[in-house]
């Protein structure tokens, strides 16, 4: 049984770096005419309302989204993400929109658009989120065993983002496991995992298994708002991308240092820029 609800994080620092980056890799997938399909493995509930007792519990948007929304100095990349955000809402920021709907968003009529969730409650929730839509389709399904079986896709170009909650441990050996089987089908997608850093040991053992799966082209993103521990839960969060598009890493550049004044709790905030595999 999943307890895990995205409702009382939505709009966290590590909302903001996964969903800039998102941002980027659909962008640069609709550079070109042709079409893209983009699939979430973990897609939540869509869309999250930031006035609700789920997102007051913690107020987790105040550390991420809530310190970006007035600013006017955005580095570009973390100015469309702003953009897209404020774009959902009226004078007030009170709906934050999840992974699914900035991908749909960024869609063309040409892209189709796969979403997984497992909790009841969230798929209802993100099947009302998406509406009628043709070129998405939301599946009540386990993400990490079943959207292999969707690869390669038609177009031959496209994104898999998988965004687990780590909720279960074995979590951290599944997407390695997933992410070698999905890479085998469609060797030249694109693929961003999410993680958490919570217990540093983990996150090595993460990035071992990816430097000896065999895949190549391997970069990692990182910001964490404070020093590493073991007592306080998440202190940083990244995305691991496989197949990056080439301009990735030195947006990321300018980003990832920005992010750290602005989202860091004190002077132990930190960035990493890693190549994890070379191409
Ligand atoms: C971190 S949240 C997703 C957030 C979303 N991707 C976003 O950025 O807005 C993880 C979601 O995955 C769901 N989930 C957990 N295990 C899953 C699985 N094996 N397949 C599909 N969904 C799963 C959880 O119910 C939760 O809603």
């Amino acid at each position: 049984m999943l307890s895990y609800r995205h409702s009382f994080h939505a709009g966290n620092f590590a909302d903001v770096l996964k969903h800039v980056i998102l941002i980027q890799l659909l962008e640069y997938l609709g550079k070109k005419d042709a079409p893209f399909c983009c699939i979430d493995t973990h897609a939540g509930a869509g869309e999250y309302a930031l006035d609700s007792d789920y997102a007051l519990k913690n107020s987790e948007f105040a550390t991420g989204i809530g310190k970006l929304w007035q600013r006017h100095d955005l580095p570009d990349a973390v100015a469309r993400y702003v953009q897209l955000i404020k774009h959902a809402n009226h004078s007030e920021m009170t709906r934050y929109l999840g992974s699914p709907l900035i991908a749909q968003q960024l869609l063309r009529k040409q892209d189709r658009l796969f979403l997984y969730e497992l909790h009841s409650t969230d798929v209802d929730l993100l099947t009302a989120a998406i509406g009628r839509d043709k070129q998405v389709k939301v599946f009540h399904a386990d993400g990490l065993k079943n959207a292999v079986g969707l690869l390669p896709p038609q177009e031959r170009r496209g994104l898999v983002l998988i965004d687990p909650s780590y909720e279960l441990k074995t979590d951290y050996t599944e997407v390695v496991n997933t992410l070698i089987a999905m890479h085998k089908r469609f060797a030249t997608g694109t693929y961003a995992l999410w993680y958490p850093v919570v217990e540093r040991s983990r996150n090595k053992a993460l990035e071992n298994a990816l430097q000896t799966s065999g895949i190549k082209n391997i970069q990692l993103f990182e910001l964490g708002i404070a020093a590493d521990t073991d007592e306080h839960g998440m202190t940083a969060s990244g995305l691991i991308i496989i197949n990056p598009p080439w301009t990735l890493t030195a947006q990321m550049q300018t980003v990832l240092p920005w992010l750290v004044d602005a989202l860091g709790n004190d002077g132990a905030a930190f960035y990493r820029i890693h190549t994890l595999v070379e191409e």
